[in-house]
């Protein structure tokens, strides 16, 4: 495994990343770990990332000096590389003008990490400061005009400095870098695989837990799911699910969910019908975000209490993930992400949390779903959110209107899928406004219900484009949801991108 300390950079994801795309498992740690924790883990190779600080600031991150007496290989980049020249008696000083950018490289004779690459190559340069002087032991293997020491390297000790960015794709050589560092520097075969991930968490998950049991919110979405099938692997029937069915589920979800891990997976599970107790709750409540806080809360009310019920529980497993818990470092990787179904939860709660996922990311997760056997279904579900239909019904949610949503949502589902535009499309559903306008079917006027459709493509939902489904499609969906399902007669697509509109219409 190789290590990555984390110094605030806003590419250390990214290096993680790149070195599991080699066959090694990486992980990110916090900068402050201690040396002897480092040496526990025996790590094959260190790199130290970026970071926004500057080594000579009182204020800035530092990592224990003793790592660099481990005997480990280290890469330090940008920020990291500055770190160890400024350990190694090296210069460091503040650029006369920040870097920020691609730049050109060229190699001093052939340096260990760039072997077989041109002599003059492309690099992604972001930095304020720079190595004016390498330390005593350090040759110089890369310039460029404005950073005269780009690259540096003590060979002996198997310490290796980049200023630019080898994680990023601007950087043309980056992979070959990382992967000589790995392969050749380190050592390591590269023969990682999320099979091996299985193994190593089953292992901890049973050290962890010992003898003791385990609780898991499963709300039927993709990180919950495999989270519960992992733990289940492991502990078997130590661990025990909750299912809140709020009745804002979509059509058949419940009756999934239920299939697969009370059936299939035959764990201990514990599916509660909250439906009327939401509903009754969600009674004249119009504004979206009242809506929002109702079913949150009413989701902890419902899990808690039914929790209360179970003696002997000691954890709680979180489908917390990679993404979720790396905002500005690692630094907060072990504050507790609220999950948003399962967000501040009573100070009576007082569980240890197991959140096996934390290092991995979104399709890494699939993958290991698929491994532990979870179906297509499950693994490749859209996002959905935690309020479910509750938002998709705009204003008042009422039962009437709930199931016009859901038969609708289920009839777009069926179309989209049919017309093998699953996977092209990141998000799609149907929401109903609060409009009713006039119609005419078989000769008689109607007065009925308009229903959106919203279908978007994106790639985090940060932003996203509404999705150019092909006119007959859409033709063909419109008049399946007019002709089977009651109370429609008018069929709209959304035709706003986010910005400035949102993907869900409330
Ligand atoms: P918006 O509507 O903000 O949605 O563009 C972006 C993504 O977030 C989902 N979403 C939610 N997820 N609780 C959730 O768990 C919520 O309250 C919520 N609101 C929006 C939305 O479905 C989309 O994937």
């Amino acid at each position: 495994k190789v290590v990555v300390l984390d110094f605030g950079s806003q590419y250390n994801q990214l290096i993680t990343r790149r070195i599991r795309e080699h066959g090694v498992y990486s992980e990110l740690h916090s900068h402050r770990i201690s040396a002897d924790a480092i040496k526990e883990m025996n790590p094959s190779g260190i790199i130290l990332s970026g970071g926004p600080h500057s080594v000579y600031d009182e204020q800035s991150f530092r990592c224990d000096p003793d790592i660099f007496e481990l005997g480990i290989p280290v890469l330090g980049i940008c920020y990291g590389m500055q770190l160890m020249a400024s350990h190694f008696g090296g210069d460091v000083s503040k650029a006369a003008n920040r870097e920020y950018g691609k730049a050109e490289i060229n190699l001093q004779s052939e340096p260990t990490l760039f072997q077989n690459t041109p002599t003059t190559q492309t690099v992604w340069m972001s930095h304020g400061d720079k190595v004016l002087e390498a330390p005593r032991s350090f040759r110089i293997d890369a310039t460029s005009p404005s950073t005269p020491i780009a690259a540096m390297s003590d060979q002996d000790h198997r310490l290796y400095g980049v200023q630019f960015h080898p994680e990023v794709h601007h950087t043309d050589h980056g992979d070959t870098l990382l992967r000589q560092f790995v392969y050749n520097v380190c050592g390591c075969i590269g023969d990682w695989t999320i099979d091996n991930f299985i193994d190593m968490k089953v292992e901890e998950i049973r050290h962890q837990v010992g003898d003791r049991n385990v609780l898991c919110a499963l709300s039927g979405g993709v990180d919950s799911s495999v989270v519960a099938a992992l733990i289940h692997k492991a502990i078997g029937n130590q661990l025990t699910c909750i299912f809140v069915d709020h009745g804002l589920l979509r059509k058949n979800e419940a009756e999934d969910v239920t299939t697969t891990f009370s059936d299939d997976f035959d764990m201990n599970f514990i599916k509660i019908d909250a439906a009327d107790r939401f509903l009754s709750k969600l009674e004249n409540v119009t504004d979206p975000e009242q809506k929002r806080k109702i079913i949150g809360n009413e989701f902890i009310y419902v899990f808690d209490d039914e929790a209360d019920k179970l003696t002997d529980i000691d954890f709680l497993a979180q489908g917390t993930l990679y993404t979720d818990v790396i905002e500005s470092g690692t630094e907060t990787a072990q504050t507790i992400k609220s999950h948003h179904n399962v967000g501040g939860l009573p100070e009576h709660m007082q569980f240890d949390l197991i959140e096996p996922l934390n290092t991995l990311f979104k399709d890494e997760v699939r993958e290991l779903g698929l491994q532990l056997g979870l179906p297509e279904t499950i693994v490749w579900r859209q996002p959905f959110p935690g309020p479910g239909l509750g938002i998709r019904v705009l204003g008042e949610v009422t039962r009437e209107k709930l199931e016009i949503v859901r038969e609708s949502d289920a009839i777009l589902r069926e179309e989209i899928a049919a017309a093998g535009l699953e996977r092209d499309i990141w998000q799609y559903f149907t929401v109903l406004p609060d409009i009713r306008s006039v119609g005419v079917m078989g000769d008689v006027r109607t007065y009925d219900y308009t229903i959106g459709i919203r279908a978007v493509t994106s790639v985090d939902g940060m932003t996203s484009d509404w999705a150019r489904i092909p006119w007959e499609i859409l033709e063909k969906i419109s008049t399946r949801l007019v002709n089977d399902v009651e109370q429609i007669n008018r069929v709209v697509y959304d035709v706003t991108s986010k910005p400035p509109s949102t993907i869900e219409w409330e």
